[in-house]
């Protein structure tokens, strides 16, 4: 992988036509071009899966977990969910059903086991998503107004994987998760720790790794991309933005979604990763973008906010939702292959 193409081949990847006629294995491998293409934290691709004859084992890898920005490790958990997700409505589009299930793994990490069967051609009703896996990406910039229609809401609402969905329209419930996002960000990032971990998965726009955040698509130009990295480490980003990101958040966000569980387990966090990828999948199909804010869960004052705000008992994930201004740029990918092993 040497030249800056490469790093975003994995987008194309996905677009081959299905091997029909391949053994299991190699299908099975086919279907994880889509399961990497899966947001996750800092863009740390924090997976690695083990193919062996009808079964994939997927697995944390915790050279790609970041302590710092989340020591629980319920980041990691629920971008592997979103990872597992988009491999099973693939799986479905593809004709194979899937069953999921928990095993213990190494230092009390967990891993998740797929088994995959023929389907005889029934498909789930999410197997259709399977189209927007490749083009949906996460969409960080300004969105407008528009209101999204209550039957699209619904639909929304209609696939949470055992997952409270939380969609905040109103306005005074808006200002204050708001202001929960904005303060908790600013609290994030006055931790040095914190501000180093992030600044360690930041990229130029012209970026040769597979994993990372390049800074366009942040929005950032290319200087400012160069600059972005060490500017994060040093400085609270968030205060010096406070104006910016407070607009972005008051008058450019029209829908607030908050995802939540009853418990704080293993389970939840990748539960949640699979109704936060159904939520993006089926909007970007919509047309409609999606973005996630970390800190007003990782931060314990913003999280508590947040819990009796919409009494709830555990926030997962905070996401800012609408119809976008611009087509947001995509971020690099380690290829199928490279996180994969095939036993034979
Ligand atoms: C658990 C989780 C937490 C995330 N937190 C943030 C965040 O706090 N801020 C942000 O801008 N993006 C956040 N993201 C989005 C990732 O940065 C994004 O998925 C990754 O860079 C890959 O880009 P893509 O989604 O456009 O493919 C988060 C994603 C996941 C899965």
């Amino acid at each position: 992988m040497t030249n800056q193409s490469n790093n975003y081949q994995a987008w194309n990847d996905a677009l081959a036509d299905f091997p029909h006629n391949a053994l299991i294995t190699e299908q099975l491998s086919f279907l994880l071009r889509y399961a990497v293409l899966a947001p996750s934290t800092l863009n740390s691709q924090p997976w690695h899966f083990i193919v062996h004859e009808h079964t994939v084992l997927v697995q944390p890898d915790l050279s790609r977990w970041e302590e710092a920005t989340d020591l629980s490790q319920r980041q990691m958990y629920i971008s592997i969910g979103a990872a597992i997700e988009n491999f099973i409505i693939a799986a479905s589009y593809f004709g194979l059903s899937v069953s999921t299930s928990l095993s213990p793994f190494d230092n009390g990490l967990f891993s998740v086991l797929l088994v995959c069967e023929q389907s005889h051609g029934k498909m789930t009703a999410l197997a259709p998503l399977c189209h927007a896996i490749s083009s949906r990406s996460t969409h960080r910039g300004l969105y407008r107004s528009e209101e999204i229609s209550p039957s699209l809401l619904r639909r929304i609402c209609e696939i949470s994987y055992d997952t409270s969905i939380h969609i905040i329209r109103d306005r005074r419930q808006r200002l204050i998760v708001g202001d929960i996002m904005l303060e908790s960000g600013m609290t994030a990032f006055s931790f040095s720790s914190l501000r180093r971990g992030i600044s360690r998965y930041k990229r130029s726009n012209l970026t040769r790794d597979h994993i990372g955040i390049p800074g366009n698509t942040m929005g950032f130009s290319l200087i400012k991309s160069f600059v972005a990295p060490l500017a994060i480490r040093l400085f609270n980003v968030v205060r010096l933005n406070y104006k910016q990101q407070k607009d972005m958040l008051r008058s450019h966000t029209p829908y607030f979604v908050v995802l939540s569980a009853k418990t704080d387990t293993c389970i939840d966090w990748i539960n949640t990763g699979r109704t936060y990828q159904r939520i993006s999948l089926v909007s970007e199909s919509l047309g409609i973008r999606s973005s996630v804010w970390a800190s007003p869960i990782e931060m314990d004052n913003g999280r508590r906010r947040l819990a009796d705000l919409l009494s709830v008992s555990k926030p997962q994930l905070c996401m800012r939702l609408g119809y976008g201004t611009a087509y947001p740029h995509r971020s690099p990918r380690f290829p199928a292959d490279a996180v994969t092993d095939i036993i034979i």
